[in-house]
């Protein structure tokens, strides 16, 4: 459980204003919030409609194909156009090149499984933090019935083919309805 002194600490100092000191700090530290939320819902709005419509078309090992690009590509385009470093995390990563977390975001990731552990929905599990002078900001990420095709406990042949192709180091798989996947991790631009 030490991790969550941390993330207290971390939450604490955004609240006093670790930005710059007093009500500039919080406000500027708000609105990054504010921006970092918007993100994650673009992030999320773009990519679930492609991966349904990827399912509906060719079932989940055609979609595997299609996530790996669109997801990544999406990333791309999004950081690309805010400035945000926008990306996707987790503790069992399947993408082994992008979703490793770093220290931070692995402590928060530890502190989203445990409270979702404790019965708090993945939805409502957020963290933002400014560190080294950066507001970052996370989402976690629930498994849904959706997401149990691709990261569940049964995987179809076909889409266990398709991973090893994809991801041959893939530790994505195994989880149960409502355990968190990973998360939606954010970096502001600096200020
Ligand atoms: C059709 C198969 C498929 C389905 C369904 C699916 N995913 Fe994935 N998921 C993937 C693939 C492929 C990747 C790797 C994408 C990449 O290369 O960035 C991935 C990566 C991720 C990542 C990034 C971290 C990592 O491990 O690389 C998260 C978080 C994630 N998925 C969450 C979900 C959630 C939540 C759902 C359900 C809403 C879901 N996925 C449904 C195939 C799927």
């Amino acid at each position: 459980m030490h991790h969550f002194g941390t993330l207290l600490l971390a939450t604490a100092l955004l609240s006093h204003g670790a930005l710059a000191g007093g009500n500039t700090a919080d406000s500027t530290a708000s609105t990054r919030t504010e921006e970092a939320r918007a993100l994650v819902g673009r992030f999320v709005g773009q990519l679930k409609p492609q991966l349904q419509q990827a399912m509906a078309a060719g079932g989940p090992a055609h979609a595997v194909a299609v996530c790996a690009e669109v997801a990544p590509a999406l990333m791309d385009s999004l950081s690309a156009e805010t400035g945000w470093q926008v990306r996707r995390v987790s503790l069992q990563a399947r993408n082994a090149e992008r979703a490793e977390p770093d220290a931070w975001e692995r402590a928060v990731l530890q502190q989203f499984a445990a409270r979702q552990a404790a019965g708090t929905p993945a939805s409502q599990l957020q963290q933002a933090a400014v560190t080294d002078g950066r507001f970052r900001y996370m989402q976690a990420q629930g498994t849904e019935g959706l997401c149990l095709a691709c990261h569940g406990e049964n995987l179809s042949p076909a889409v266990q083919e398709a991973l090893d192709t994809h991801y041959p180091d893939d530790r994505a798989t195994g989880y149960q309805l409502g355990e968190v996947r990973g998360a939606i991790s954010l970096i502001a631009p600096a200020s």
